[in-house]
């Protein structure tokens, strides 16, 4: 928005204004699940765990989704329309059919995961976060107790340094307006593939693993010959 600085009333009028149309206090400023939020976190550092768009290209010190999804919805929800349980349904932690408790829930499967010997996804029960979109149902939830708060509108979720984009890939996810700014050409690219077409586009995932076998069938003698042969590796 572009003011008149000569017209300091206005200014002032519409910083009132602004003032007025946000919540009192949002979920971020309260207690936080931590504990539940750093576990999903750590789970989804691990290789093939993260993010999709982390797997473009590498780039610089990417947030864990599980701490994106936080600082997004834990910035503009108001604080008495959230619970633990509710911040952890809608990051898609926790199976369907536990409704409370969640927290403890992740807590208990984390302090077994030492002694189990299923996958990640079958030990704790529930998919990887990074494959959930919310529902419908949650997407309604969510509007509704943002926006009259918010002055009628879904609050923009701005990143001054997006890197990749992650932040504003999430944010479109949970149905709010997303800016990204990042000066260099290499994230840029990725962040605007991710943010605008991706939403367009939604999963090509079933596409991209039948074009990798097409072409690892058509033309796996053509690049054998780059990669190292079992018999070539030198041991020291
Ligand atoms: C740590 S990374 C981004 C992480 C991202 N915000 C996230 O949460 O996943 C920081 C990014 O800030 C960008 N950056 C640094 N200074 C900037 C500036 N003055 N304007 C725009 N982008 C900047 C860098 O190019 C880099 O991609």
């Amino acid at each position: 928005m572009a003011y008149d600085t000569s017209d300091t009333d206005s200014i002032v009028d519409e910083t009132e204004q602004a003032e007025n149309s946000v919540p009192d206090e949002v979920a971020i400023e309260g207690d936080l699940p931590l504990t539940a939020i750093d576990i999903e976190s750590q789970k989804d550092m691990k290789s093939g765990r993260y993010h999709p768009i982390r797997g473009f290209s590498k780039w610089f010190a990417a947030r864990p989704s599980p701490a994106v999804r936080l600082a997004i919805l834990g910035s503009v929800y108001p604080i008495e329309k959230m619970s633990d349980d509710k911040l952890l349904r809608l990051m898609q932690i926790g199976p369907k059919q536990v409704d409370s408790d969640i927290a403890e829930y992740v807590k208990k499967k984390y302090n077994e995961s030492k002694s189990s010997s299923d996958s990640v996804d079958d030990h704790y029960e529930y998919p990887n976060p990074n494959t959930q979109n919310p529902s419908k149902k949650e997407l309604a939830e969510i509007r509704e107790d943002i926006m009259d708060e918010w002055g009628g509108e879904m609050p923009t979720i701005l990143d001054p340094t997006a890197g990749r984009g992650t932040t504003s890939f999430e944010a479109i996810r949970y149905g709010f307006p997303a800016i990204s700014n990042e000066l260099d050409p290499v994230p840029c690219t990725i962040n605007k593939i991710a943010s605008e077409l991706a939403p367009q586009v939604g999963s090509v995932e079933q596409e991209f693993r039948s074009w990798t076998e097409d072409i690892i069938i058509e033309h796996k003698e053509e690049y054998r010959s780059i990669f190292l042969q079992k018999k070539s590796i030198v041991r020291y």
